[in-house]
């Protein structure tokens, strides 16, 4: 029996006849010779049939061969200098496991709403194969850092009774005898409590928002890591943000070079973004953005050609902390220093990518929080639960969340998320 490899190992098995199972991703053809270029979903390789040593009947199967067919390839692995894995295979054997109808997706450029009515055959294209490495790389890198760093993994529930982050973009789904129910916009609140058995805990999977807003950074459904903990308090908060995003920074600086390069990432940016992070109140920065020519006021929230102006001059993110508490979540800790100011802050990342983190520091104090709640209009009932944290040992605590396709955004360099998730879901997009 011939040994099945996967072909990101392939330089343990110069010199030996190997079995390999993909898909062709290329081909072309000299008289004698056909090159096909193999993919395993772990990395490409060209295989080589040379007419005289091989059989008709296996020749004329290579021939046969259709871009995006499913072979099983048998053959000999051997140095090559010139390919891109310093391996090539000497083709001995071939099955065909499907010849692949003619593929939609073509070398042509092609559109983007085409593109992406195709997502199901478009995510084998190279530059997002290597999107979707980048991906697995940021989202355990996450895990990692945490897992490392004493948070326990706590996961929240996606059926909600209760807003997190607003009103105006809840997506409602009738609930049996209940009325409706809430996909959840962030796991934060239902973290709270989480603290208080754990200490630290984190969660981590998707968050609906109904945004209306058709924009290169907003999604529908995304995903989001929400960290919180007990006993930090608000420049802790960022010091751990900052940590666990450099963090990412040289995973995927040391897993994905051949991603990166692939979809033609400066490299250089993204390693000189390792570096202490700015901090600034929001208070600087509307002078700074006023400074720099924008019409933006004070109480005013920042827009997308904001954050792109605020950071043009910088290589590292920026928090913007500080902000006026009319601009923000209700469950924000005002500053004792100025409590018109919630102790929160939002990370912009450079290079246009704008905000990946929004955190802040906890209301902990029971009638504070519940008077914020009553002037948000929202049901007490519903918040019972949440207020009741800060009658039973209520400690100073914090936390944040990250949104995961706007972080992988920024480390990949492509401009629009909807490329950073597998499947992506906007306001014109439910499908496939
Ligand atoms: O700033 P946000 O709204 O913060 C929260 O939801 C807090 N409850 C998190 C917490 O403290 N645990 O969202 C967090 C991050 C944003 O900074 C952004 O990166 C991302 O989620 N995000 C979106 N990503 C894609 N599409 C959208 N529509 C997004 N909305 C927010
Ligand atoms: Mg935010």
């Amino acid at each position: 029996m011939t040994k099945k490899v996967y072909l990101k190992n392939i330089d343990k098995y110069e010199g030996e006849k190997v079995l390999i199972e993909g898909w062709i991703r290329n081909k072309r053809s000299s008289g004698k010779i056909q090159f096909l270029i193999i993919r395993d979903g772990t990395d490409e390789i060209q295989a080589v049939a040379f007419k005289p040593n091989l059989s008709d009947e296996i020749f004329d199967k290579c021939e046969s061969l259709t871009l995006e067919s499913s072979v099983r390839v048998y053959g000999i692995v051997k140095s090559e200098k010139r390919s891109p894995t310093g391996y090539e295979i000497e083709l001995t054997d071939i099955d065909i496991i499907q010849i692949s109808d003619e593929f939609p997706i073509q070398k042509k450029e092609h559109g983007i709403t085409f593109l992406l009515d195709n997502r199901h055959l478009w995510l084998r294209s190279r530059k997002q194969i290597a999107m979707l490495k980048i991906r697995h790389t940021v989202y355990y890198a996450i895990c990692d850092y945490l897992n490392d760093n004493g948070f326990y993994r706590f996961d929240s529930p996606i059926l909600t009774p209760n807003a997190c982050e607003g009103t105006t973009t809840l997506f409602e789904v009738p609930y049996f005898d209940e009325g409706y129910a809430y996909l959840s916009q962030s796991g934060q609140l239902y973290l709270e409590p989480g603290i208080t058995a754990l200490g630290k805990v984190y969660d981590f999977g998707p968050v609906f928002r109904a945004e209306k807003s058709k924009t290169r950074k907003h999604l529908t459904e995304f995903w989001m890591m929400d960290a919180e903990a007990a006993f930090v308090e608000h420049k802790e908060n960022m010091k751990i943000q900052e940590e666990l995003i450099r963090f990412v920074i040289n995973s995927v600086l040391e897993k994905n070079k051949k991603e990166l390069c692939t979809l033609e990432r400066d490299i250089e940016k993204l390693k000189k973004a390792d570096a202490p992070f700015k901090i600034i109140t929001y208070k600087e920065m509307i002078d700074i953005l006023q400074t720099k020519g924008s019409t933006i006021q004070y109480g005013d929230d920042l827009g997308a050609q904001e954050e792109e102006m605020l950071t043009d001059d910088s290589e590292v993110p920026i928090f913007v902390e500080k902000w006026p508490k009319e601009t923000k979540a209700f469950y924000m800790k005002l500053d004792k220093d100025n409590p018109g100011l919630s102790l929160c802050a939002d990370l912009i990342a450079p290079e246009k990518f704008g905000e990946i983190i929004g955190g802040s520091q906890r209301e902990d104090d029971y009638n504070i929080l519940k008077a914020r709640i009553e002037k948000e209009n929202y049901p007490l009932k519903d918040y019972q639960w949440y207020l009741d944290l800060r009658k039973y040992g209520s400690v100073p605590h914090s936390g944040f969340g990250v949104g995961l396709e706007r972080l992988i955004g920024w480390m990949s360099g492509v401009k629009h998320i909807r490329e950073a998730i597998p499947f992506p879901r906007m306001i014109n997009r439910l499908s496939p």
